[in-house]
């Protein structure tokens, strides 16, 4: 096992009517913002809920964020929040509201040109606070450091982390997910799913602890995410798919082990330039990034196999070749389409993307730091 530092403290408010205890989390003086999107916890009763937990508080609102935050829509909040002297931030809605959320909160004190957090990696050294109330269970980003943020005007989609963007509290509501549509449970699965096999389906690290949380969580998604696809009203269901996508990207199980994120790297650029959604694009790429990078990947895609999918028949390369069929099989049956033809994007988009790694500075992606420009160009034709 490799070295680490695990620091994780986001306080969850788990179950049931969990909005209603969201004040007693929030200093009492606090001039409060609700960051929210395009509108959807306006009609599934959540944005009710909250504004009854903070009856009697100090409270602005900033709607409109979009599905893949955009960075000139944040900045509108930022300028508002620098303007009312906002001190506490409660973001309300997906992935995306949370993570802009982060972004404003790191914007406000930022001396200089915000974008550089994403474009430049200039440090963040102070953010407001904020809370989340999660209503889409994918991302993770209700436990984590993470945010990406989009620059509307070039077509970039970027990432930062730090530490100092840490939720302060999240509320996982089971019921405030059930008016997702299809498309959206989907791909929370599909999301989820992901984050794990990227800080998994590496290569042998001595950490079967962490191998078996990882594996655990991705049979809780394959047992879970088609029931609630089927019966969106099971809490139960609803409930385990909501905790194994926040545990999927809380740090935990990526702790002491060797990550690829190279599926991820190569998604971000098929939605800033395609408008797939975050999902969609890991659909397409995971399955051929694991085919491409079969070799290094050869004892984990056996264990996956196995342990995962109960794979014990056959020589090593038709147990390796079934993983990662039961992998795209797995992705399509809960109804996202794994080929870049499916939605509609055609080759002449891996010059494009080439170039833009290039121009930003080619480093080099993977557990083994060994997937350059040429390799996403393989994963790439693989996807069509
Ligand atoms: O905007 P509203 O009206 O709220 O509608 C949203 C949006 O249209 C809707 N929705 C959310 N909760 C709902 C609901 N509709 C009905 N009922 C509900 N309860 O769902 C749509 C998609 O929402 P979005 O927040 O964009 O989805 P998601 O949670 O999948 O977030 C995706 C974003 O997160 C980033 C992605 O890149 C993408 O920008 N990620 C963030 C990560 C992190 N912070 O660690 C890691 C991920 O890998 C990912 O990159
Ligand atoms: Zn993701």
């Amino acid at each position: 096992m490799e070295n680490f530092v695990f620091y994780n403290p986001v306080k969850i408010l788990f179950g049931k009517g969990q909005i209603a205890n969201i004040a007693a989390e929030i200093p009492a003086e606090a001039k409060i913002l609700i960051t929210y999107g395009g509108g959807s916890i306006k009609t599934n009763g959540v944005y009710d809920q909250v504004k009854a937990a903070l009856a009697g508080r100090n409270v602005f609102e900033f709607g409109g964020i979009e599905p893949n935050p955009h960075l000139e829509t944040l900045l509108k909040a930022v300028e508002l929040i620098r303007k009312e002297s906002i001190d506490f931030i409660l973001a309300v809605g997906g992935g995306s509201v949370v993570d802009g959320t982060k972004f404003i909160a790191a914007a406000v004190p930022f001396k200089g040109d915000p974008w550089d957090i994403l474009a430049k990696g200039a440090p963040v050294t102070a953010a407001v606070p904020f809370g989340a109330v999660l209503t889409l269970p994918a991302t993770g980003s209700e436990m984590n450091t993470g945010s990406v943020v989009t620059k509307w005007e070039t077509q970039e989609k970027l990432f930062f982390t730090s530490p100092l963007v840490f939720p302060r509290f999240s509320v996982l509501d089971p019921e405030t997910t059930y008016s997702l549509p299809p498309r959206q449970i989907s791909n929370g699965i599909v999301d989820a799913y992901t984050h794990v096999m990227e800080q998994y389906l590496t290569y042998p690290a001595n950490a079967p602890l962490q191998d078996r949380l990882a594996e655990s969580i991705l049979k809780t998604l394959i047992e879970e995410g088609p029931k609630t696809l089927a019966n969106p009203q099971d809490y139960d269901a609803r409930a385990n798919l909501v905790w194994s996508a926040t545990l999927a990207l809380n740090g935990l199980i990526g702790a002491g082990v060797p990550q690829d994120w190279t599926t991820h790297m190569i998604g971000h650029e098929l939605t800033a330039l395609h408008g797939l959604d975050h999902a969609q694009t890991l659909a397409v790429v995971l399955p051929s990034t694991l085919s491409i990078k079969r070799d290094r990947k050869w004892q984990k895609l056996l264990q996956y196999g196995e342990r995962v999918w109960g794979i014990v028949e056959g020589d090593e390369e038709e147990r390796v070749n079934l993983a990662i069929a039961k992998t795209r099989n797995f992705f399509e049956s809960v109804g996202v389409r794994t080929r870049l033809s499916d939605y509609g994007v055609g080759l002449d988009t891996i010059p494009v993307i080439i170039d833009r790694f290039e121009k930003r500075g080619f480093v080099a992606l993977g557990e083994h730091k060994d997937v350059n420009p040429q390799t996403v160009e393989q994963i790439l034709t693989l996807s069509a």
